[in-house]
Order: C-alpha cells, then sequence, then structure tokens
C-alpha cells in the first residue's frame, strides 16, 4: 500500500474526513439556528406525538416541494441529538425532541433560543473570518477589526443588537430557576446584594423573589438598566463598574470576569474587597477551566467560551490556579468552588 510520511492511506483518509469534520463544524449551528429560525422545537412540541416528515412540512407551512430539504435538515439536527427519531402510533418514523432542543421551547422558563440566535448573528459571527489578520494588526479584538469599534461601543449605538443580546443573557440566567433556590446556604446571613453586569436582571430578580430579605441592586451600563423598573426588593442603578461599585454585603458577578482581561480582574476584585464588609463575600458565577470531573465535550465548550471571549471581548476563561492567583492579588483570603451549573461554577470568595 502507498504510504505517505509512513502512514497508510487508510489512515489518511480518516485523518481528511477529521479535518473536513472541523471545517464544516458551523454546518451544526447553522443547522441549529434554522431550527430555531423555522420554529421546529415548538411545532414538534406542539404536535404532542412523534411528528411525521409530511406533517412537519405542513405545519412548517412551508411549499412540498421543500419536503425532501426538511428531510435532510432534520437528520443532520437527529444525527447530533438535538432532536430524535421514534415510530408513532401508527408505526410511523417521527420525530421527537431531546433534552437539548426541549431548552428551545419559545414558552419554557428554560428557553435557550434567543442565546442561539444572538451567538450565531452575523454581528458575532463576522469577526471570525478577522482572527487571522487580528493576530498581525493592532485591533484589540476581532470584534474591534471587523466592526471598528469595541463590543459594548457597538451594543451602545445599535439598540436592536443591544436587545438580542441581553435577551440572550436573559435566557442563560433563567436556567438558574432550576438551582437557586437550593443555594440557600448561599445567601444566608446577608443583607443586601448588587449584581455587576447584571444586565436586565433576571438572576437578580429570580434570587430576590427567593430570598425576600435580601435588598437586591441590578448594577450595568447605563443603557443597558434605563427604563428597567424597580420592584419590591430590586433595583437598578446605570453605571460603569470600572469607575465604581457600590457597596453591599455581597457582590454577584455572573459571565462578567470572563470577558475582561486579567488586569482588569484584579482592578474589579481589588474595588470589590473596599465595597464588601469583612463579613461580606463575593458570589461568582463562571468557567473555570480543567475541572476534575469534565468530560470531553465540557472542556470543548469552555475551550469554545475561551475562544469566543478572545474574539468578541478582551477576556478568557481560567483554570482554579489562575481564579486563586486573582483573588489572593486583589486581598482576599480565601474561596470555595462548586461546579454546579454544567459548564459554569458557584465560586464564592471572601475577605
Ligand atoms: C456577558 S454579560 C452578563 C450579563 C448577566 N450577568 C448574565 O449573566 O446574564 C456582561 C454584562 O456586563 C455588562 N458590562 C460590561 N461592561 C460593564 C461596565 N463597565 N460596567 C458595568 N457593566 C458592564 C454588560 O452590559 C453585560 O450586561
Amino acid at each position: 500500500m502507498d504510504s505517505t510520511h509512513g502512514q497508510g492511506a487508510s489512515e489518511l483518509f480518516q485523518a481528511q474526513a477529521h479535518l473536513y469534520n472541523h471545517v464544516f463544524s458551523f454546518i451544526n449551528s447553522m443547522s441549529l439556528k434554522c431550527a430555531v429560525h423555522l420554529g421546529i422545537p415548538d411545532i414538534i412540541h406542539r404536535h404532542g406525538q412523534p411528528i411525521t416528515l409530511s406533517e412537519l412540512v405542513s405545519a412548517l407551512q412551508v411549499p412540498p416541494t421543500k419536503t425532501s430539504f426538511v428531510h435532510r435538515l432534520m437528520r443532520i439536527l437527529v444525527h447530533s441529538g438535538i432532536f430524535a427519531r421514534i415510530k408513532n402510533e401508527k408505526q410511523e418514523e417521527g420525530y421527537v425532541l431531546t433534552p437539548s432542543s426541549r431548552l428551545l421551547l419559545k414558552d419554557n422558563i428554560t428557553n435557550l433560543s434567543p442565546f442561539v440566535m444572538a451567538m450565531l448573528d452575523p454581528v458575532l459571527v463576522t469577526p471570525w473570518n478577522f482572527l487571522g489578520d487580528w493576530f498581525r494588526g493592532n485591533e484589540i479584538t476581532p470584534f474591534e477589526k471587523a466592526h471598528g469599534v469595541g463590543f459594548w461601543g457597538y451594543m451602545d449605538k445599535n439598540p436592536e443588537f443591544n436587545n438580542l443580546f441581553n435577551e440572550a443573557m436573559a435566557s442563560d440566567s433563567q436556567m438558574m430557576n432550576l438551582v437557586v433556590r437550593d443555594c440557600k446556604p448561599v445567601f444566608e446571613g446577608l443583607g443586601s446584594l448588587v449584581d455587576v453586569g447584571g444586565g436586565t436582571g433576571i438572576i437578580s430578580r429570580i434570587i430576590s423573589e427567593a430570598f425576600p430579605h435580601l435588598k437586591c441592586t441590578v448594577f450595568d451600563l447605563p443603557h443597558v438598566v434605563t427604563n428597567l423598573p424597580d420592584s419590591g426588593n430590586l433595583n437598578y442603578v446605570g453605571g460603569d463598574m470600572f469607575q465604581s461599585i457600590p457597596s453591599a454585603d455581597s457582590l454577584l458577578f455572573k459571565l462578567v470576569f470572563h470577558g475582561v482581561s486579567d488586569e482588569d480582574c484584579v482592578k474589579i476584585l481589588k474595588r470589590c474587597r473596599e465595597a464588601i464588609p469583612s463579613k461580606g463575600k463575593v458570589i461568582i458565577i463562571d468557567i473555570v477551566i480543567g475541572g476534575k470531573s469534565d468530560e470531553h465535550e465540557l472542556t470543548e465548550t469552555k475551550l469554545m467560551f475561551d475562544m469566543l471571549m478572545m474574539t468578541v471581548v478582551t477576556g478568557r476563561e481560567r483554570n482554579e490556579k489562575e481564579w486563586e492567583k486573582f483573588f489572593l492579588e486583589a486581598g482576599f483570603s480565601h474561596y470555595k468552588i462548586t461546579p454546579i451549573f454544567g459548564l459554569r461554577s458557584l465560586i464564592e470568595v471572601y475577605p
């Protein structure tokens, strides 16, 4: 058998398949986006039993000439585990939801469709085409190379994308509904909490409802919180965390530090140290790379988030040692990491 560099042809063809799999990985993302765009998860859900291809085509209100294309779209989405195929009562093959596509149902509290649509919007996809040039250039991020302005500046000037992104983050935070009530000990003994970079305040609302004794403040950039109404024990304050952070017993940061450079992380944490009392704490919900029980897919997704932070903003994902270094440098004495949110961990940091 012919060989190149000592490898047999079959190994080389296998390598070609592996390579092409990576070349075309974006097709998985775009097929998923298309399914969300067409509302396929909700159609399957409403049908209440396995939906056949012809039933799906008719519910989608696309011309019957598109039937074979719908079949092909669904085939790859079944292959990637977004949907499954089983037999209905008449022994006909039909499509059903999987745990992943159940997270895309519009009326569910855990609806991640806005996250899919925002992350795969051309505004966030285009910068990837500038990654190579960015390495050689002077722009701070590939996002800036692509759009001529940094991410947060872009959001400030583009209300439509700002809303799309904030809805995406809100949908991500809604998942916290699943666990916040189990986190009672985390909030015990605290009278106030400021959710720094809290977006539209979904997680604060969940926390403020679960713990009515806690006075919660959502602190974010003015263009995010202006016009959001205070209610009960929840209020909104506009500001810049690089200028000042309101004082409270506890400061919450969900997915904020991973978007920020190492230098800024320490700067913000030092400010936090001054803003909380000696019995207070900083509560961080963020990615910790290299968890002992992380499986291959979880690690890959964390590394993808790391590349996303490099491409869009100036942040990165960190391992435990790197987090620890920040905490000690900022004057905190100890911390506790609990990996309870799948991709993200709960990190409690104490003075
Ligand atoms: C990735 S989002 C996380 C939002 C929210 N914590 C969540 O997880 O749903 C980061 C948030 O930080 C806010 N942010 C960015 N720069 C900020 C600054 N300088 N001061 C205050 N908030 C800022 C953004 O507006 C955005 O809402």
